[in-house]
C-alpha cells in the first residue's frame, strides 16, 4: 500500500510520518522516503532544486527536475517496495507539484500532469494533507538554521500553495484526507492510524 503525506512548510508532517512508520512497523514491513530525494541520484537532483545557490532555476526547470526526480524515485524505491508487498510512506509526491508548480507557480494542471504522466500511473491509495495557515507554519520553522530556496518564498506564495492543496483535495476526495494541522500531534496521529487501518 502506497501512502503519501502532503502539506505546506512547518506542518510537522516529517516527524508525523516517522511516528506513523514506527507504529505500523510493529505489524507490517514499512519503507519510508521523501521527495524530492530518497536515493543518491534523487538527492543530487534535490540539491539543484532547493539549494539557494541555484536561485536562477526557472519555474519550468523546477517542475521538470521534480518530475525527473519523481520518475527515478518511483523506479528505484517505491515500485520495488510495493512489489515486495511493503507499506510505502512518502513525504510528498505528485500533489506537491500540483500545489506548488501547477497552482502557486501558475504552470497549470495540464502541463504538470503531462510531465508527470508516469507518476499518474502509480497514484497512492491514501494521501494525508495536513492543512495549516502558512503564517503559523512559517513561524514554526522560523528558528531553523537553514532555509531552502522554496522556504524563502513569500507568505503570499505559501498562501497560494495552501489554496492549491485545498482545491486538489476537492478534486480527489476519495484519496485525499484533509487533517486539521492545528490539532495536537497525538490527535493527528490517532486520526491517521485509524484511517490507514480502515483502508488496510
Ligand atoms: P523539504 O525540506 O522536504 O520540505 P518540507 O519539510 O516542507 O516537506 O523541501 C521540499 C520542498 O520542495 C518544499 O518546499 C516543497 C517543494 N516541492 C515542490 O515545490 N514540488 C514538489 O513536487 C515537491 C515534491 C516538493
Amino acid at each position: 500500500m502506497f501512502i503519501t503525506f502532503e502539506g505546506g512548510e512547518g506542518t510537522g508532517k516529517t516527524t508525523l510520518m516517522k511516528d506513523i512508520a514506527e507504529i505500523l512497523s510493529q505489524e507490517y514491513e514499512v519503507v519510508t522516503s521523501r521527495e524530492p530525494g530518497g536515493s543518491m541520484i534523487t538527492e543530487a537532483i534535490r540539491d539543484i532544486i532547493l539549494n539557494p545557490k541555484y536561485k536562477g532555476v526557472t519555474p519550468y526547470t523546477e517542475a521538470l527536475l521534480l518530475a525527473a526526480s519523481r520518475a527515478q524515485h518511483l523506479d528505484e524505491i517505491i515500485l520495488p517496495a510495493l512489489k515486495a508487498n511493503k507499506i510505502v510512506l512518502c513525504d510528498r509526491y505528485l500533489d506537491s507539484s500540483l500545489a506548488y508548480q501547477a497552482y502557486a507557480r501558475d504552470l497549470g494542471f495540464d502541463f504538470v500532469l503531462s510531465i508527470n504522466q508516469y507518476a499518474t500511473y502509480h497514484m497512492p491509495a491514501l494521501t494525508f494533507y495536513i492543512d495549516l495557515d502558512p503564517l503559523v507554519g512559517m513561524a514554526r520553522i522560523s528558528n531553523r538554521a537553514k532555509y531552502d530556496r522554496l522556504d524563502q518564498e513569500t507568505v503570499l506564495f505559501h498562501q497560494k500553495v495552501r489554496e492549491g492543496y485545498l482545491k486538489i483535495s476537492k478534486m480527489y476526495p476519495d484519496r485525499i484526507v484533509t487533517i486539521d494541522g492545528t490539532l495536537s500531534i497525538e490527535e493527528i496521529k490517532k486520526q491517521i492510524i485509524a484511517k490507514i487501518k480502515e483502508t488496510l
